[in-house]
């Protein structure tokens, strides 16, 4: 894909299957919260529930072997995004895409194993079925040199570009310092919502 090509944003199937190579759609069913401690009451009216994507496409492969999907749409939106970035030299990197309630029941499990309060692990991880990334819609981003899912991201060019550019794409930044969820400020979590055209 060159340059030139990359604000190419609707309809890019082609796109979207260059970058994906093998991606596939595939069906994921919802899981229930068991064995669980409830949330605290009145937090569904500051972190809405979400349902797990249904349908997803493999965007990318990471070295680590992990396989990050995403919903048909937010996929060719992060692909061109991804490539609007590196052709002004920045690159963003995928850390984190869809993540399922089992797999977020686990991430909040095994802090309450390790000795986290659950109101501490709420500071900085929804609930499980309350997480954005149940969607398939999110994306946790990094960039080379800065240390992952840390403070640090938003004094990188890479933030800085994504502050000036990601909203072309449909991305905004969920929890920005002193946001309404009462969630730690998180520079490097994006949500995409796809823009209707007229
Ligand atoms: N870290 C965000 C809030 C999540 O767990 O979805
Ligand atoms: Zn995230």
């Amino acid at each position: 894909m060159g340059c030139d090509d990359v604000w190419e944003v609707n309809g890019s199937k082609s796109m979207l299957a260059m970058a994906a190579g093998s991606g596939f759609i595939r069906t994921k069913a919802s899981r229930m919260n068991d064995r669980f401690p409830e949330p605290p009451m009145g937090y569904a009216d500051l972190m809405p529930p979400h349902e797990e994507a249904r349908e997803l496409v493999v965007v990318e492969r990471l070295a680590d072997g992990r396989v990050m999907e995403l919903r048909p749409r937010a996929a060719e939106d992060w692909i061109a995004m991804k490539a609007a970035a590196a052709c002004d030299g920045v690159t963003l990197e995928l850390i984190s895409a869809f993540r399922s309630v089992a797999r977020q029941r686990e991430i909040v499990a095994g802090k309450l194993a390790r000795g986290q309060s659950l109101e501490e692990i709420l500071k900085v991880s929804a609930y499980p079925g309350y997480s954005e990334h149940h969607t398939g819609e999110a994306v946790d981003i990094g960039c080379p040199g800065c240390p992952p899912l840390t403070e640090a991201y938003a004094g990188t060019g890479a933030w800085g570009w994504l502050m000036a550019h990601a909203a072309r794409f449909g991305f905004s930044m969920t929890y920005p310092r002193g946001n309404v969820a009462d969630l730690a400020f998180e520079p490097w979590h994006w949500r995409h919502r796809s823009v209707v055209s007229p």
